[in-house]
């Protein structure tokens, strides 16, 4: 009885604005993480990123082979390379570039169900570097310190899918000193490098803008979850899935009425996660999933059950202040802890995501906005500079191991 009541007083929800500013009623609160306010910093005039012309083997043609790694929750690579092309941080003179930028799509390799396979991407990535380390003098100067590459991939640069294989293979050698900018985040793995930047899953725009109900709609629904608790084929059976915490939330929650979970992916997930206070963002595969960013941009508080995670853009987004964190261990208690945080804190948290520059933060809009993705990237990449001294290698100095790693990617692409 209790827990309803107070469920009932949140049923006030502060809805939020596509365009920014647009809406004088969105209570909004400066966002300020670890980095301070910078989530709304202009990246332009702070940074000189050079674009890399490189034959459209790397990056057009891949994609012209399959345009479903335009809708895929790695196509950040692809929309990013188009945002620099136009953007005003690109100078056409790399002698004045802070930034060197690669524009290699590793992650459009897709099985016929869609699912990006990377076993040719450290190939095709030794190929690039190889071709702009022969045609720049700049990838030798630094040995890739003053490059970034946007590898989005499951296990970013460790390219397989497959965690123990990832962790195995490690970093590309090649890409030891680059800077990358990845989805994957997870502590102490050594598959995310000291100096990465983490990005948000691509979750499309339109998609998401299409599904917007009212704002004043009522958030009945107190825990939200749609998706697999199992293996591939939701077989409790079918081994060990999300170390078992999405099991644990099955097994210990299914009957129970604050609740909304299943496997069931309806036609109003997009509506029904803006009616809803909670939405539970638990660990797949990897440690984060597209459900981070739409219960930011619906204005449903996460819930993210994924130890060490590392979330996007974590230097400018107080994240624990608008999440809820829980150990995967702790999974059994998820009702407890959620029914006794204070009505208060729920509604602060409601409101830090009802700022409209929280949710351009998740998103790759085309065309780009101010505070989006895009500029989150630069803006973390200018926080970067000036590039240590030290990262410009002295007269003929190699630190790079050219034929490290795996045989097999050193085979030619
Ligand atoms: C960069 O160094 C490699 C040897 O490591 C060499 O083959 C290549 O020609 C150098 N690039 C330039 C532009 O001098
Ligand atoms: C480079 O890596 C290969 C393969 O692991 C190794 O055999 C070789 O000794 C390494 N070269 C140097 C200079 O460390």
């Amino acid at each position: 009885m209790r827990t309803c009541m107070w469920v009932l007083a949140l049923l006030l929800v502060f809805g939020f604005a596509w365009e920014v500013g647009a809406d004088q009623n969105v209570p909004t609160e400066r966002i300020s993480g670890s980095a301070g306010d910078v989530l709304e910093d202009d990246p332009t005039g702070r940074l000189k990123v050079y674009v890399y012309e490189l034959p459209n083997k790397y990056n057009k043609k891949i994609l012209q082979k399959d345009p479903r790694c335009l809708n895929h929750m790695f196509a950040a690579e692809i929309f990013m390379h188009r945002f620099l092309l136009s953007s005003p941080v690109r100078t056409f003179n790399p002698e004045e570039a802070d930034w060197f930028y690669t524009p290699i799509y590793t992650t459009c390799d897709l099985t016929p169900t869609g699912l990006p396979l990377p076993f040719k991407s450290p190939r095709m990535m030794r190929s690039a570097i190889q071709l702009i380390s022969t045609n720049w003098p700049y990838w030798n100067r630094t040995e890739g310190a003053d490059h970034f590459f946007v590898v989005p991939h499951d296990f970013g640069a460790c390219f397989h899918y497959q965690e123990e294989k990832a962790i195995e293979r490690g970093i590309l050698p090649l890409l030891q000193r680059a800077t990358l900018v990845q989805t994957f985040g997870q502590r102490n793995h050594v598959c995310l490098k000291e100096g990465s930047i983490t990005i948000p899953p691509y979750a499309p725009p339109q998609k998401m803008q299409a599904h917007l109900i009212p704002q004043e709609t009522p958030r009945s629904i107190f825990v939200y979850f749609r998706g697999l608790f199992y293996d591939i084929n939701n077989d409790p059976e079918g081994g060990y899935y999300a170390r078992g915490a999405r099991a644990a939330v099955w097994e210990n929650f299914k009957n129970n009425p604050l609740f909304d979970i299943s496997t069931d992916h309806p036609t109003t997930y997009y509506e029904d996660m803006q009616r809803s206070i909670f939405c539970l963002c638990p660990l797949g595969w990897a440690p984060w999933s597209p459900r981070l960013v739409e219960a930011v941009v619906f204005g449903c508080i996460p819930v993210i059950i994924a130890d060490d995670i590392v979330l996007p853009f974590a230097d400018a987004i107080p994240w624990e202040e608008i999440g809820v964190f829980l150990a995967e261990e702790n999974v059994p208690n998820l009702d407890t802890i959620l029914t006794s945080i204070p009505p208060e804190v729920i509604l602060r948290k409601q409101r830090l995501l009802a700022n409209p520059s929280m949710k351009w933060a998740m998103m790759f809009p085309q065309p780009a906005q101010p505070g989006d993705a895009f500029h989150q990237i630069l803006n973390g990449l200018a926080r970067k500079l000036p590039h240590a001294q030290s990262v410009y290698l002295k007269g003929g100095q190699k630190i790079l191991n050219w034929t490290a790693g795996p045989v097999g990617d050193l085979k030619p692409w």
